[in-house]
C-alpha cells in the first residue's frame, strides 16, 4: 500500500512538534509504503504551495529539538474563506495543492485553530488527521496535548525561583503565564510551584479578595511575601463586563500593557508592599520537550500512522481518560477545554489555601 501523506505544523509553536513529526514520519515508514512532503510555515505553506519531499533522514536527530523543523505561522480561521487584498481563493489554493502534491492525506499538527482549519478542509473533502499540541491544553475532548507539560515544568521553574527573591525582599511578585482563555498552564505552574494566589481566565477575580489574601499572609501568618501566578486572559469581575477587546483598550489606556501590571500596581498602591512583575513569555514554548511530552507525541504520531493505514480519515487524535485513541475533527473544532470551578485540583488547590481571587 502506497501513501502520500502531507505534514504541516500551525499556530504557536510548542516543544514536542518534532517529536510528534517523527513518530508520524518513522511509524508510516515502517507500517506502509509512505511518501512524506513536508508543508513549510503552516496553512501558508498550503496556500501558498510552498512544499518539499521528505526523506527518511530529514526526521533523524529531531526527537529533543524544540520548535519545528517545518516552520510554523498563524493563519486565522476566520478570515480562511475571505478574499483578502492579495485576492487569493485560500481554500480553493489548499485543495488545488493538496491535489496538485498527489495527497493521499494531510496530517496537521496544532491547536484550536488549526483543528477547524483542519475540519474545514476535511468537510471540503480532503482526507485529514489532526494531532492536539499547545501549551495552553486546552482542546476539547484529550485530556492532555504535547508540549503542555513541558511548559508547566518551565513555568513551575519559574514559580520556584521567584520564591527566593521574593522572600529576600518581602515583595509581592505577580508572575504573568501564558493562556488568553483557558487557565490549564497558570493552575498547574501555580500549584506545582507552591503560588499563593492563582488567577484563571475562567474565574473573574475580585481585587478586594485579592488584596485581602496579601494582608491575611502578612498579619496572621507573618509571611511578607506573596507569588501570583496570573493567566495572561485573567481579568476581574469588572472587567468580565465588557468585551474583550474592551477590556485590553481600557487596560492600555491606563497605561497597561497586560494584567499582571495592572495587579501589580493595584496591590502596591492598597497594600503599601512593593510589586513586581515577572513574564516568562514565549520563553515557556522554547527549548526542548521534556520526557513526557517526548513519550507523547511519539505515541500520538505514531498512532496518527494506524489512522492513515486503516484510511480512518476526518479525525484527530487523543488522550481519553488514559487510553490513546482519535474524536472525529467536526466535534472537536470549535470547542475549547476550559479549567472547570468543580475540577478536582481546584479543590485540592483551595484546601491547602491557595486564594484564587473570588
Ligand atoms: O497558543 C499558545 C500561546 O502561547 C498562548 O498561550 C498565547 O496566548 C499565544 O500562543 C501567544 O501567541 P504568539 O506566539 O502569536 O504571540
Amino acid at each position: 500500500m502506497k501513501r502520500r501523506i502531507g505534514i504541516l505544523t500551525s499556530g504557536g509553536d510548542c516543544p514536542g512538534l518534532n517529536a510528534a513529526i517523527r513518530g508520524v514520519a518513522r511509524a508510516s515508514y515502517n507500517l506502509f509504503d509512505a511518501e512524506i512532503i513536508g508543508i513549510a510555515d503552516g496553512y501558508k505553506g498550503l496556500i501558498e504551495g510552498d512544499y518539499k519531499l521528505m526523506k527518511p533522514g530529514d526526521f533523524k536527530g529531531i526527537l529533543t529539538l524544540g520548535g519545528t523543523i517545518l516552520g510554523t505561522s498563524r493563519r486565522p480561521y476566520r478570515n480562511m474563506r475571505v478574499i483578502e487584498e492579495d485576492n487569493i481563493d485560500k481554500v480553493e489554493n489548499m485543495k488545488k495543492n493538496y491535489k496538485k502534491m498527489g495527497l493521499d492525506c494531510l496530517v496537521t499538527l496544532g491547536g484550536n485553530g488549526t483543528h477547524k482549519t483542519a475540519n474545514l478542509l476535511s468537510e471540503e473533502g480532503l482526507n485529514v488527521i489532526g494531532l492536539p499540541k499547545t501549551i495552553d491544553n486546552d482542546i476539547w475532548a484529550t485530556d492532555v496535548t504535547f508540549g503542555f507539560h513541558t511548559a508547566v515544568d518551565i513555568g513551575t521553574d519559574v514559580v520556584d525561583r521567584i520564591h527566593t527573591t521574593a522572600n529576600s525582599h518581602g515583595r509581592i511578585m505577580v508572575i504573568e503565564i501564558m493562556g488568553n482563555k483557558a487557565g490549564w498552564l497558570t493552575l498547574y505552574c501555580g500549584v506545582a510551584g507552591g503560588a499563593d494566589v492563582i488567577l484563571l481566565p475562567e474565574m473573574p477575580y475580585d481585587p478586594e479578595t485579592v488584596v485581602d489574601s496579601i494582608e491575611y499572609r502578612a498579619k496572621t501568618q507573618k509571611r511578607n511575601f506573596t507569588i501570583i501566578a496570573v493567566a495572561e486572559g485573567a481579568f476581574s469581575q469588572e472587567e468580565s463586563k465588557m468585551k474583550r477587546k474592551d477590556r485590553l483598550k481600557a487596560r492600555q489606556e491606563k497605561g497597561y500593557v497586560s494584567v499582571a501590571y495592572q495587579l501589580a500596581d493595584l496591590i502596591e498602591s492598597r497594600t503599601g508592599l512593593e510589586s513586581r512583575v515577572v513574564n516568562p513569555g514565549h520563553y515557556l514554548r522554547g527549548g526542548s520537550p521534556s520526557p513526557y511530552d517526548r513519550i507523547l507525541a511519539t505515541q500520538f504520531g505514531a498512532y496518527a500512522a494506524h489512522l492513515i493505514q486503516e484510511e480512518n480519515y476526518g479525525q484527530t487524535v487523543a488522550m481519553i481518560q488514559g487510553k490513546i485513541g482519535h474524536n472525529p475533527l467536526q466535534e472537536v473544532a470549535g470547542k475549547t477545554k476550559f479549567v472547570t470551578p468543580d475540577l478536582p485540583l481546584i479543590q485540592t488547590a483551595k484546601d491547602i489555601g491557595i486564594s484564587f481571587g473570588v
